[in-house]
């Protein structure tokens, strides 16, 4: 079973997957949590929510070597989940996919880039997921639902940061910085 939770920053993607992991440990199932070591934000030995919530997690490179790494590490966890897919090869989606066929796999990761453009990695596992969890935040202009985040300054398009670089914003209210 292949669970993707998809959304903006902010909509509770980290939370809802900590939660998912936290309830299938309590029924008895050993669990491995990763993240890409380009995800310092918080805790680097942990995913790590806005809200402070936190669960230890295996850092992986976000590279086709990372990638490998999941499909190894994964052998002995009946469930496996992975936070900021969209950092990772596109290939991380097969990978996930076959994983599914024998383990509950949960992967969380960002709908679109701050100029509205697909993470093709979260889209690949979007089309493959049994399940998609599809999360809004609330817009910071107007608080109706966001499904968009607003970079407030121009860069490149992987670049790692929280509130003072990014927001919530509904599609009225995302635009394209610079
Ligand atoms: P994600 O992984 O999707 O970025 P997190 O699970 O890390 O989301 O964080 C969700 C938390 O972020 C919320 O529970 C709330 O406390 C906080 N938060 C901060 N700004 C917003 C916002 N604009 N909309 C919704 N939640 C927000
Ligand atoms: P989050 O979804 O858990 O809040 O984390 C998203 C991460 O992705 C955060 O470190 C910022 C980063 N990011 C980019 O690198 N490029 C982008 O275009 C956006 C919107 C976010
Ligand atoms: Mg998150």
């Amino acid at each position: 079973m292949l669970v993707a939770i998809v959304g903006p920053m902010f909509a509770g993607k980290t939370t809802e997957l900590i939660r998912l992991v936290e309830r299938q440990v309590i029924a008895g199932r050993r669990a491995i949590v990763f993240k890409p070591t380009i995800d310092d934000r918080y805790d680097p030995d942990a995913v790590a929510a806005h809200n402070g919530a936190k669960y230890k997690a295996v850092r992986v490179a976000p590279d086709e070597s990372g990638v490998g790494a999941i499909k190894e590490l994964s052998a002995s966890y009946q469930v496996v989940a992975v936070d900021e897919v969209q950092f990772f090869p596109p290939s991380l989606a097969e990978v996930l996919n076959e994983l599914a066929d024998e383990k509950l796999v949960v992967a969380a990761g960002l709908n679109l880039d701050y100029r509205g453009q697909p993470f093709e990695t979260t889209m690949r596992i979007m089309a493959y997921a049994d399940k998609v969890v599809s999360l809004t935040a609330v817009c910071t202009v107007c608080g109706r639902p966001a499904t968009r985040t607003q970079r407030l300054a121009p860069g490149p398009r992987i670049y790692v940061g929280g509130a003072g670089l990014y927001e919530a914003r509904c599609r009225r209210h995302h635009s394209v910085p610079g």
